[in-house]
């Protein structure tokens, strides 16, 4: 079962791609976590219709679909930016949301957790990329993950140092794989 991690976060020191890392060492047995380069959301052109119609899509487009396919199901990790997902992201999700019918995100299984140094973990973006995700085709499985003050909860060489946190990774990631199990074997 592979798993790809998808950080909202372009940022080299992100504390939501520090907390996929984690995820992916937290992964229960037979689960293995990929962490997607960063570089292949910064590197999307902005959606475009006519550039989607015109059948000769970008390679940074191509690459992103291809890659989110062939993932047996993926996590997301959303920082919150003005109350909701960043802009790259969403483009990344609008990118792999078409064509509608043999798009990446058609039927595949996800999961979202999210991180902020404040008080509330990301919430609001968690809300806004799950409902995004589900009208994008995707199943979206499992709670969310709000988590709050991360800065504290994530060492600079990228180990949790909070137990809870990592046993709700844990448990998340089997739910995500469980759930994706019976799709992706079917597919
Ligand atoms: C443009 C911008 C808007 C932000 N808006 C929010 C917000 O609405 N709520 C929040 O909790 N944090 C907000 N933050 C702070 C981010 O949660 C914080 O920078 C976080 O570390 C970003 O995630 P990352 O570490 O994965 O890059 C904002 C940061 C930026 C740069």
């Amino acid at each position: 079962m592979r798993i790809l991690a998808v950080s909202g976060s372009l940022r080299a020191g992100s504390h939501n791609t520090g907390l996929l890392r984690a995820a992916a060492d937290a992964a229960p047995a037979g689960v293995e976590v990929d962490l997607f380069d960063p570089a292949g959301i910064a590197d999307l052109p902005l959606y475009d219709q006519d550039l989607d119609a015109g059948g000769d899509v970008p390679t940074s487009v191509t690459r992103l679909r291809e890659a989110w396919a062939a993932a047996d199901a993926i996590l997301f990790a959303t920082p919150e930016f003005n109350g909701s997902v960043p802009g790259g992201l969403k483009n990344a999700v609008d990118w792999a949301s078409r064509p509608r019918l043999e798009a990446a995100l058609t039927g595949k299984t996800v999961a979202v957790v999210g991180a902020s140094p404040g008080q509330f973990g990301a919430m609001w973006a968690q809300a806004d990329l799950r409902k995004i995700l589900g009208i994008a085709g995707a199943r979206v499985v499992g709670d969310e993950l709000p988590v709050t003050r991360v800065h504290e909860k994530l060492a600079a060489d990228g180990r949790l140092l909070d137990a809870e946190l990592a046993e709700r990774l844990r448990i998340l990631l089997g739910t995500l794989a469980a759930e994706a199990a019976p799709v992706s074997a079917a597919a």
